[in-house]
């Protein structure tokens, strides 16, 4: 090897050293997630659909939003609001869900999972109920098998308890949860599903086609938004 050849190595081996160190403080300094996540104020983007769980436009929303979480996971807090009538006339849950009780069934599981299960198992199985089509979701035996599917201990962690241990999505504490859900959605005035709303602001419908979304509805547009709101939430913070 010639002295030339040597230091011709070595400088390629130091050309993307040197490009990462410079890269580094000035990422920490100017990045606008990273530079959050650095310290400790991180207020999470708050993220709802507004949903009916066995409702083909429910469906696509959350798909999308699979995507859009795949991208800003750490920075949103994802919660579904689910959009029924209250009645008491329902024997069994109080509440009449547009696509029929099995989809009143599909709020209730989902629900539990959501209070009992951790928010990546809980996204996982609302994901698995959808991939068995929307006229499964709400049925015992789906719930059992997402439940299994995402890693949920159904009987002994909670979930069980609270939605029915046989899966039926009757129990007493999943039902309360899904009339007092039920209520804050009318209380937040939101009535069609899918209604995608960004720190308590609809930004986009999905009822059939997209509909009034200003800012766009492409997994890049959403994850656009979630992060500009995450850096003018974090800055209001500082302030
Ligand atoms: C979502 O639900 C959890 C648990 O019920 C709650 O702590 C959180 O504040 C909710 N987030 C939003 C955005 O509503
Ligand atoms: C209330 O529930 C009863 C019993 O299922 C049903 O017959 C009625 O149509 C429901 N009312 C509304 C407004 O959905």
């Amino acid at each position: 090897m010639t002295r030339s050849t040597m230091f011709y190595s070595l400088g390629l081996f130091l050309l993307p050293t040197l490009a990462v160190s410079t890269q580094q403080p000035f990422a920490l300094k100017h990045g606008p997630v990273t530079s959050a996540v650095a310290t400790n104020i991180d207020i999470k983007v708050p993220v709802k659909l507004g949903v009916m769980s066995a409702c083909p436009d429910a469906l696509v929303c959350e798909a999308v939003f699979d995507k859009v979480l795949e991208q800003v996971r750490e920075i949103v807090d994802i919660n579904l609001t689910y959009i029924a009538k209250l009645n008491s006339s329902e024997p069994d849950f109080g509440v009449t869900c547009m696509h029929g009780t099995n989809e009143c069934a599909g709020n209730v599981q989902q629900l539990c999972t959501a209070k009992y299960a951790d928010p990546i198992a809980w996204w996982r199985f609302v994901q698995c109920q959808n991939f068995e089509g929307r006229y499964r979701v709400g049925l015992p035996e789906v719930a059992l098998n997402c439940a299994s599917a995402a890693g949920i201990d159904w009987e002994g962690g909670g979930s069980g308890e609270c939605a029915g241990v046989d899966g039926g999505g009757k129990g007493a504490e999943g039902v309360l949860l899904l009339q007092k859900n039920v209520e804050a959605t009318e209380k937040l005035g939101v009535r069609k599903s899918c209604t995608v709303l960004i720190n308590g602001r609809p930004v986009c419908v999905h009822d059939s086609e997209w509909k009034d979304c200003e800012a766009g509805h492409t997994v890049a547009d959403f994850v656009q938004q979630i992060r500009k709101e995450y850096v003018l939430l974090n800055r209001d913070e500082n302030a």
